[in-house]
């Protein structure tokens, strides 16, 4: 939390409480006046992030259904949203006697929720497409991969060895370096820290046991039916420009 604004609150609301903000007015203006309206909070507390919609018809999918999309995006992906945003405004409530725990506790549930809603809606942005390969990223894989078959190997290998548990697949750029890399977490936040998402694969099983049980080979395949490569190159021109910028 940024100190100065922690203190700037501390002191807007002990100034409040002991009534010094009304008193303070009343002094310089005889007239009455209406109780001054409450301060808007601060973005880190101010908990209104909004789920997107689907980017795509949840009825045309290949082998992905619209009750399996629809059931993710509106249970699993909504409800990280509402505790993201439930937390921002606990997280207003810390104090200086706050016990460390509860913050640790607000401090991981809140990076917990906020990479949920970023996976969630790369996940979703990076389907509805027809899973070919093309363009600047198709390149840049063979390149750093040694071909596009051996990327989509370990991509896939990565995904089928989370299959049965839960966790993330990431195709990132990995900024430092200016590389793509391949990566997993089984839960959500343990990914590359300065790695911006290209392409993201959700192996949380709620992403496909309504249609496949634990078949999770099956998914896999219906995922790469579906990637949407036009998004994975735009957001690959991105992750360049700010590389190139970064390296400047
Ligand atoms: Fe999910």
């Amino acid at each position: 939390m940024d100190t100065l604004t922690h203190t700037r609150r501390e002191l807007i609301t002990g100034m409040s409480a002991l009534g010094l903000m009304v008193s303070a007015s009343a002094s310089s203006d005889p007239t009455p006046t209406a109780a001054p309206a409450a301060a808007a909070p601060a973005p880190a507390f101010r908990g209104a992030h909004a789920p997107q919609p689907l980017p795509f018809d949840p009825t045309k999918l290949h082998g992905l259904s619209e009750k399996l999309l629809v059931s993710h995006h509106d249970n699993n992906y909504v409800a990280a949203i509402k505790n993201l945003n439930r937390l921002e405004q606990e997280l207003a409530q810390v104090s200086k006697d706050t016990p460390a725990f509860v913050v640790g506790g607000l401090r991981q549930s809140e990076l917990l929720y906020r990479n949920s809603m970023t996976f969630h809606e790369a996940y979703f942005g990076n389907l509805g497409g027809e899973g070919k390969p093309s363009g600047a990223i198709a390149k840049a894989l063979a390149a750093a991969y040694g071909s596009m078959d051996i990327w989509e190997l370990h991509f896939r290998s990565t995904a089928a060895s989370l299959g049965g548990g839960s966790g993330w697949v990431i195709l990132g750029y990995e900024l430092a370096a200016g590389e793509l890399r391949t990566s997993s977490g089984i839960n959500h936040t343990q990914s590359m820290a300065t790695s911006l998402p290209l392409l993201a694969m959700d192996m949380y099983e709620h992403a496909y046991a309504i249609d496949y049980g634990a078949a999770a080979a099956k998914y896999i395949d219906a995922f790469f039916q579906n990637i949407q490569w036009d998004v994975v190159n735009r957001r690959f021109e991105q992750a360049e420009k700010l590389a190139r910028l970064l390296r400047a």
